[in-house]
């Protein structure tokens, strides 16, 4: 018998953060890490959708607390810090999943709209980031949700395509910093459908069929595809993965025709 054993694709016992966990992507990536076994805080502005979501993790048999964050405010960050310290007895796996996003021109976005996108998609990442390694310890998983938008570029959405590619160059640059105690990637969706969006990707709109007609796999995600990915990202199978984009799109960004 070969003397062999290798870490399981599982954050089953990890303790989990998910910023923006109480709708969309990261709400999915919050109950998918439940239903795992990992103890999870959902966390987002409001009150309400905080209290939603942890019910739904509780139903999942495992550990939650209940509390709002703005990550356009570091102390909010780190008072959730504290309470995932306090009532979890520490961080192994955060999520920086919130999201903004503002459509206009490269020539007609104005000073206030570009820096209300970048404060919480770019600047909420590196606070996010700050608060909470100083809570890690060894084998500490920070995972930064991109989008294909950082590789391929969308019209009328320049402060968002900046904001994620900054992203992904701060998941790099932190990366280095945090190495080798923390490890940082990021994961970048293309078109997923979540419960915001469901009307803009409804299927039989001109959109919707652009996009399957141009997706190899030939349609949209649901948002429960994104899971598989945090979950390896947060899990000791990826312990020598730091620094990486996994692109998440049906292979959007890599066919031509
Ligand atoms: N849905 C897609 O097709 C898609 C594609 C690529 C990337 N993304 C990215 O995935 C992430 C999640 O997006 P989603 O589609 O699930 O959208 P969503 O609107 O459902 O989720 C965003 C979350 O961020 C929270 N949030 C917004 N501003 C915040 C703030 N200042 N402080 C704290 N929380 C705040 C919201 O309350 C919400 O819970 C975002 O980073 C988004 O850019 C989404």
């Amino acid at each position: 018998m070969v003397d062999y054993q290798h870490s399981p694709v599982t954050v089953s016992g990890k303790r989990a953060v998910v910023i923006g966990g109480t709708s969309g992507i990261g709400q999915a990536i919050a109950l998918g890490f439940a239903e795992e076994g990992a103890d999870v805080i959902a966390t987002s502005r409001s009150e309400e959708k905080v209290n939603e979501t942890a019910a739904e993790i509780e139903d999942r048999g495992v550990e939650t607390a209940r509390v709002t964050c703005d990550v356009t405010d570091a102390g909010s960050l780190e008072a959730v810090r504290e309470t995932a310290v306090d009532e979890l007895g520490g961080v192994d796996v955060v999520v920086a999943s919130q999201g903004a996003i503002s459509r206009e021109s490269v020539q007609d976005i104005s000073d206030e709209d570009w820096d209300f996108v970048t404060d919480v998609a770019l600047d909420g990442v590196r606070r996010v980031t700050q608060a909470f390694a100083p809570a890690m310890d060894e084998g500490g998983s920070i995972i930064n949700i991109s989008s294909l938008t950082a590789r391929l570029s969308m019209a009328n959405l320049p402060a968002y395509t900046a904001a994620k590619g900054g992203v992904e160059a701060f998941t790099r640059a932190s990366a280095k910093e945090l190495s080798p105690d923390i490890r940082v990637n990021a994961i970048a969706p293309g078109f997923v459908i979540t419960p915001q969006n469901a009307e803009t990707y409804a299927e039989g709109t001109e959109k919707r069929e652009r996009i399957d007609e141009r997706t190899p796999l030939g349609r949209v995600a649901e948002r429960e595809e994104i899971v598989g990915a945090a979950i390896y990202l947060g899990s000791d199978a990826s312990s020598f993965v730091t620094g990486e984009i996994v692109t998440i799109d049906g292979g959007f960004a890599d066919s031509a025709f």
